[in-house]
């Protein structure tokens, strides 16, 4: 990581387990954390994808581990934290990344396909932290991706912001709760990330211009950009961070169209300027 402020030896001797560390963003979160020194353990429901990310990961040498499991599940979730600390010795950070997307209007949603996405992410991520808590004791980071749907209405994505509210909850919460047990929680909400699952989940590629147009930063973010607050989150330099939820979207979620047009704005400042 070229471009990186931070050392490569930020994270030695941490071992950080991801949730959904297979692809997509959270991949690049594994690598972040694994280029600044991190044993990083991977966790999700395809192990051959797993072991390829791996095998990608080993070549920039990077330690690896993959561990199939499902988040749903909380015999899954202690196996995933176990073999994690028999394989690496310990556990300092707990990614939950794993994540279910699509798009539904809520009146044809079923409450299975809402559920689902409940489990995965909510449910999961409490599953997670709960098991994980233990061996997070003393020095620990819980980091919690969230989004910034919730934040606003979302058209098609209600089952996502009230699971993505759910977690922010949960870190607020839980920092609150852990904190005297030496354990941060922090979240990182990511904007529209390009080359992602969820991009193309969301975001069909005629409209991807219009989209990158609406962020006040004018690009996409990157899997890179999303790793190195990672790196910052679990770095010392943010020992006093606890329970906030870090955007990382280039400014758009702020950026709502705007009620009046800005050239109408402009040309009522000039008129009303004092001369
Ligand atoms: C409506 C749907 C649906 C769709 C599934 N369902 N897909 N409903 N539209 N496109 C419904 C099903 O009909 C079913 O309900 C229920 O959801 C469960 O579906 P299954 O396929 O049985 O579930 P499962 O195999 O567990 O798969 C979970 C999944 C799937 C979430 C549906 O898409 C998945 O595994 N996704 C993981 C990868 C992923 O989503 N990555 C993107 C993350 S991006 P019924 O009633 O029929 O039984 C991301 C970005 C966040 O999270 C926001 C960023 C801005």
């Amino acid at each position: 990581m070229s471009h990186s402020p931070f050392q490569a030896d930020t994270l030695k001797n941490q071992v950080a387990l991801i949730t959904g560390g297979g692809s997509g963003i959270c991949l690049g979160v594994v690598r972040s954390l694994g280029l600044h020194g991190a044993k990083v353990a991977i966790m999700g429901r395809n192990l051959e994808k797993l072991q390829q990310a791996c095998s990608e990961l080993e070549q920039q040498n990077i330690d690896c581990y993959a561990v199939q499991g499902d988040v749903r599940d909380p015999e899954l979730c202690q196996n995933a934290i176990d073999q994690t600390i028999k394989h690496f010795g310990g556990l300092n950070i707990l990614v939950n990344g794993a994540a279910g997307n699509f798009l539904c209007a809520p009146e044809d949603l079923s409450p299975n396909g809402f559920k689902t996405v409940i489990d995965i992410d909510l449910c999961g991520t409490f599953n997670m932290c709960h098991f994980a808590y233990p061996h997070l004791k003393g020095q620990g980071l819980i980091l919690n991706i969230s989004a910034t749907l919730h934040y606003t209405g979302t058209p098609f994505q209600l089952h996502v912001s009230a699971a993505k509210a759910g977690i922010d909850a949960l870190t607020l919460n839980l920092a609150t709760e852990w904190g005297a047990d030496g354990i941060r929680v922090c979240g990182i909400a990511p904007g529209p990330i390009g080359d992602t699952e969820g991009m193309k989940r969301l975001a069909p590629p005629q409209i991807l211009e219009q989209v990158k147009e609406s962020v006040p930063l004018k690009r996409f973010g990157s899997v890179e950009d999303i790793g190195i607050a990672a790196v910052f989150l679990a770095s010392s330099a943010a020992h006093y961070i606890t329970g906030e939820t870090l955007v990382v979207d280039g400014g758009q979620w702020a950026s709502k169209p705007a009620m009046i047009p800005k050239e109408l704005v402009k040309q009522m400042s000039q008129a009303n300027r004092k001369k």
